[in-house]
């Protein structure tokens, strides 16, 4: 159970609602986030992620999760925000958000995405690699603005991560490589750059990371690479960013990352690390995006009847699927799954829980143990709240769920549920 869930009346409340009111309301399948949850995720890191030392920055990465009113909180709690792309920054600018607070990554920003970066006044860019730096000239150039960058490097680490979710290796697509024989003369680039203000750099070495040595291994690297880049290209570094990836528990057998320690343990280590480098920072940024939503969300489903195959095996048929949760298909990701309206009874029926796509790999839980389920039931899958929504499709012109936000026995829509007009609305007539 996480954060406000609990079990009342052999039933599961989130927020204080049961899920079944939450799906009478609302409709199914249902995405459900925990408001206070998602609260102290970002209290915990912005508590724990401090020093007298230097200033640190908490950036959410809303890539995993981001809708208005998510924007809203964010802004509530003082993080500031990551964004990727012209949509997540309109959506931001849109709702309101402090655009300095504003980080902009992408590894093929558009000229367009570009402009808007400038035209919004964000915080900084992150820049990819030399041919960006040389985009982004031009057009600060042709709208005679200047704005402070940080450089993506990549050090080359491997973190023990689904590798789709890996982003540091020397081959990724990611940042330029410490390691690049013209490294110097690309920070020179950068300097000399006129309407660019290299302030430092970022890496983020992948996502889902329970081990906690590519971490301290990294900044390591990195400590070490602004004071190569100190000595050999006369670049006086100010801001170190350390990117996301800091695993969350999906299932059982996960190990999650604490955060609280772990961020406390980074900041010891690199406190000593600067004494021992001779260097300065005034600033450090970590990027969270999964462990401060993953465990707020829950999907809430709706059982339409159950099969058992020629071979045995016993199918559980639910109304959403890989067009709300692709992770199962994507990257074999697990997750824990009830079912909510009976959840004290015993779960002893192994089954497989498949959604309604047109699509084998359509699974959202594969041989697991549940309550016995029948048409009607609403099955509960827990940790949705990062890159589900973010990465849903329309696949089979199935129509997004909703979104809503749960807390104190209050629930508030933060997306509708899409409609079929919804799903028309782009189309035009051929003929
Ligand atoms: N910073 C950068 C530059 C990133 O690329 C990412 C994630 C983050 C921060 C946040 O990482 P997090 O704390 O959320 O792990 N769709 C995949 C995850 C892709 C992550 C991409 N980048 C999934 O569903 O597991």
């Amino acid at each position: 159970l996480f954060g406000s869930m609990e079990i009342k009346d052999n039933q599961l409340y989130i927020g204080g609602i049961s899920s079944k009111e939450l799906v009478e309301k609302h409709g199914s399948p249902l995405y459900v986030m925990d408001e206070a949850l998602i609260s102290k995720n970002m209290e915990t890191f912005k508590a724990a992620f401090k020093s007298d030392r230097f200033q640190t920055e908490v950036v959410y990465a809303s890539k995993a999760f981001l809708t208005t009113g998510m924007c809203q909180i964010v802004d509530r709690h003082g993080l500031s925000m990551d964004v990727v792309s012209g949509g997540e920054l309109f959506t931001v600018k849109s709702a309101g958000f402090p655009m300095e607070k504003v980080h902009m990554h992408g590894n093929n920003k558009t000229w367009e995405e570009l402009e808007m970066c400038l035209d919004y006044g964000i915080g900084e860019i992150i820049v990819d690699n030399r041919d960006e730096l040389d985009k982004l000239e031009r057009v600060c150039r042709e709208k005679g603005k200047k704005i402070n960058v940080l450089l993506r490097v990549n050090p080359g680490i491997e973190a023990h991560t689904h590798e789709y979710i890996q982003t540091s290796t020397y081959s990724s697509k990611f940042g330029e490589s410490i390691f690049d024989e013209n490294i110097k003369d690309i920070i020179k680039k950068f300097i000399a750059a006129e309407h660019v203000e290299l302030k430092g750099f970022h890496c983020h070495i992948g996502s889902q990371i329970f081990d906690e040595k590519p971490f301290f291994a990294a900044m390591d690297t990195m400590l070490k690479f602004i004071k190569q880049m100190k000595d050999e290209a006369g670049l006086d570094t100010t801001v170190l960013n350390l990117g996301g990836g800091f695993g969350v528990y999906y299932f059982d057998g996960d190990d999650a990352v604490d955060f609280e320690k772990f961020c406390k343990e980074m900041i010891k280590d690199l406190e000593s690390k600067l004494d021992e480098y001779e260097i300065d920072l005034d600033k450090v940024i970590i990027e969270p995006g999964r462990s401060i939503v993953a465990n707020a969300g829950t999907t809430l489903y709706t059982v339409g009847g159950t099969k058992v195959t020629y071979s045995g095996k016993k199918y559980v048929f639910v109304d959403g699927g890989m067009t709300d949760n692709i992770r199962p298909a994507l990257y074999q990701a697990e997750y824990e799954g009830v079912i909510a309206n009976r959840i004290n009874e015993k779960t002893e029926d192994l089954v497989t829980v498949a959604g309604k796509c047109c699509e084998s790999g359509d699974l959202l839980l594969r041989d697991v143990y549940l309550q016995e389920a029948k048409e009607g039931d609403i099955l509960a899958i827990s940790t949705t709240g990062a890159y589900n929504y973010s990465m849903a499709s329309n696949y089979n012109r199935i129509r997004k769920p909703a979104v809503v936000f749960v807390k104190d026995g209050e629930s508030k829509v933060a997306v509708k549920r899409e409609s079929y007009e919804d799903l028309i609305r782009n189309d035009l007539k051929l003929y």
